[in-house]
């Protein structure tokens, strides 16, 4: 234990990676720093099943649409490896932005279809071509045997799987449970942005999604998003959208449900926009 390494370039890393590889697995937590519970929850999984886990932190300047949000976004690395220095077998890779870009990268867009335009990506133009980009040149940098995400970011891990697939990246992706406070917040790097008021009025997502699956599906998904935004508006948040889509192909469900129906909720809070998803 102690401090991780940290590289700050792609050759250096690489070579390291190498040599790991001669003894066992490599898996890949991919992060924008400020690092919570929720991220050492995905590196306790990745430790778990390999020998070496290399943690990625860089905000990313292509997946944000908005100038203000990217320059709030919190930048914590001392106390992030602070946090990474109770494990062992880690080593962090936090590179400039000319180390994931540099001059030849050449980036085409990919086919996200309806990943794109639906809920996030109707209100987040880019986003995640932006993700898509980052995470295709992390990926060629560190080349893991498996890499792992959080469920909050739903949309992120169906358009990262797609990615992968339209790619052909042989690389296992690992979904991770949303790690939630005692009382239900689902953790997030933007909730440092809160204050304990902002937190204690946040808790309307994750209190309006229980109680949405608790009514549980004696009528249609439309009539359970009416009562779900009406639960939502007892509540002092901006809402963007309250929506149930099936799980696979993102699509808004009105009448019929589907098999794997999910919640997805986006909202402001103090100025900072949340997410939150639960399976209906
Ligand atoms: O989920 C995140 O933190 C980011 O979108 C990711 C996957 C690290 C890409 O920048």
């Amino acid at each position: 234990m102690g401090m991780p390494t940290v590289y700050t370039t792609a050759h250096v890393l690489s070579s390291v990676i190498s040599t790991a590889k001669k003894k066992g697995t490599v898996g890949f937590v991919p992060t924008m720093g400020a690092l919570h519970e929720g991220h050492l929850s995905l590196v306790e999984r990745a430790l778990e099943e390999n020998f070496l886990v290399v943690v990625s932190i860089f905000v990313n300047p292509t997946q944000f649409n908005n100038a203000s949000d990217l320059s709030n976004y919190p930048r914590t690395l001392d106390s992030d490896l602070e946090l990474l220095s109770i494990f062992d077998r880690v080593i962090v890779y936090a590179p400039t932005v000319e180390d994931i870009y540099p001059k030849h990268d050449f980036f085409e867009p990919i086919d996200l279809g309806a990943l794109d335009t639906r809920l996030e990506g109707a209100f987040r133009p880019g986003h995640f071509q932006g993700v898509v980009h980052v995470v295709r040149n992390l990926f060629h940098i560190v080349q893991p045997h498996s890499a792992y995400f959080g469920e909050k970011d739903f949309q992120q891990l169906a358009v990262i799987r797609r990615m992968v697939k339209l790619l052909n990246f042989s690389i296992e992706i690992i979904s991770c449970p949303t790690y939630r406070s005692a009382n239900g917040l689902a953790l997030s790097s933007r909730n440092m942005r809160l204050t304990d008021q902002g937190k204690s009025e946040a808790l309307i997502i994750s209190e309006t999604l229980n109680y949405m699956k608790n009514l549980g599906h004696d009528d249609t998904p439309s009539k359970l998003m009416e009562q779900g935004v009406a639960h939502f508006s007892k509540g002092k948040l901006t809402l963007e959208y309250l929506e149930i889509v099936d799980a696979e192909s993102l699509t808004k469900l009105t009448d019929v449900w589907s098999d794997h129906a999910v919640c997805c909720i986006a909202a402001y809070c103090e100025d900072v926009r949340l997410i939150d998803n639960l399976a209906m």
